[in-house]
């Protein structure tokens, strides 16, 4: 388990200016390192307030996944403005991220489905192309409603800048055959723009060893995106060695997959406490975070491999289901 109090799994402070290793220097609130191939930042900041302080950073896919101004307590957050408030601060944060994206980039924007006629207004005000309104549809039961039908997904609007996305790898997957079928699909299907493949992670034991825990067995973000969630866009959208943009990062599932798959990432989340553990996810492996286990899903992808991030690694795909091969530096923290 990550535990954020634990002070062995400390790296460099967040929240103060400070000199990091060659090459990364850091301003106030962030935490930045370099891997081989790539680099991530990790910024504990208000999010206009960061865009303010970054005229000139750029990135070619962003996940917005924002407090969905549902009265959820969020320690440094407000989660119940009035409506209208609330959209002119998202309206302000599409735009900037607009500003900031290369052409032909990519926003994936997340939000509940009742907000869905606001989400494609705000995404078309603010200079996004609309390309689909993708259906995330839930494992765990749906919401009861009286007078109306119980509510089973969420939605994902993807938008880019311009008209021709400059990535789009339409990816095969290889779900479990309908027990109508009888023969076994021999290259796959196209994911389309019905997500009911993905398990969500905010609910009860549904939520499984993905979900970062604390000492009581509390999770600690509600809103943990699951990584496979983030597999499929980054994947999707970017090559590697692009820039990845979470303007709400959480526990920063965003820059834990990016980081794996070669891309670079920006994470910014105005709760230290997210700041800090996002550092020491990224910093510590944990087995459950592991992509390779859900490439097997994906194999019929032309060229998985590279889009991946796995040139010279296309032996540790693993040969079954969710497997992964051995890989010594994982370790099952929860
Ligand atoms: C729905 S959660 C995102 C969860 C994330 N996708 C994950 O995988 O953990 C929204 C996040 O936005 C952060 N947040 C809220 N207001 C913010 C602001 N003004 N600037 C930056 N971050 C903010 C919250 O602290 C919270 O962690």
């Amino acid at each position: 388990m990550i535990n954020p109090e634990d002070e062995s799994l400390k790296g460099p402070e967040i929240g103060g200016p400070r000199v990091m290793r060659a090459g990364c220097v850091s301003a106030e609130g962030i935490a930045a390192e370099r891997s081989p191939t790539t680099r991530y930042e990790i910024v504990n900041s208000d999010i206009i307030d960061w865009f303010n302080r970054n005229p000139s950073k750029n990135f070619h896919l962003s996940f917005v996944d924002p407090p969905f101004n549902q009265g959820k307590e969020y320690k440094y957050a407000e989660d119940n403005m009035p409506q209208a408030e609330y959209w002119r601060w998202i309206e302000q944060v599409l735009k900037e991220i607009f500003k900031h994206t290369h052409k032909g980039g990519a926003i994936y924007f997340m939000q509940r489905e009742k907000n869905a006629e606001f989400v494609l207004s705000t995404l078309r005000k603010t200079g996004w192309t609309f390309q689909n309104l993708i259906i995330w549809k839930k494992k765990t039961s749906a919401v009861p409603v009286s007078t109306r039908y119980g509510k089973h997904f969420q939605v994902i609007a993807y938008a880019i800048k311009g008209e021709k996305p400059r990535v789009f790898n339409r990816l095969r997957i290889s779900p479990p055959l309908p027990p109508e079928y009888k023969h076994g699909r021999e290259s796959g299907i196209f994911v389309t723009d019905v997500w009911d493949d993905i398990r969500e992670l905010t609910s009860g034991y549904f939520a499984g060893d993905e979900a970062i825990r604390e000492k009581d067995g509390q999770r600690f973000h509600k809103q943990q995106s699951p990584v496979a969630l983030l597999l499929r866009i980054i994947l999707t959208s970017t090559k590697v060695g692009d820039v990845v943009f979470d303007p709400f990062a959480g526990t920063g599932t965003t820059m834990v997959v990016a980081k794996q798959l070669k891309r670079n990432s920006i994470g910014v989340d105005i709760d230290p406490g997210n700041a800090k553990l996002i550092h020491q996810r990224l910093k510590k492996s944990r087995k459950s975070d592991d992509v390779l286990k859900h490439f097997h899903y994906y194999r019929y992808t032309e060229d998985i491999a590279s889009i991946g991030g796995l040139n010279g690694m296309a032996d540790d795909i693993p040969s079954r289901p969710g497997a992964r091969k051995d890989k010594s530096n994982l370790r099952d923290t929860n």
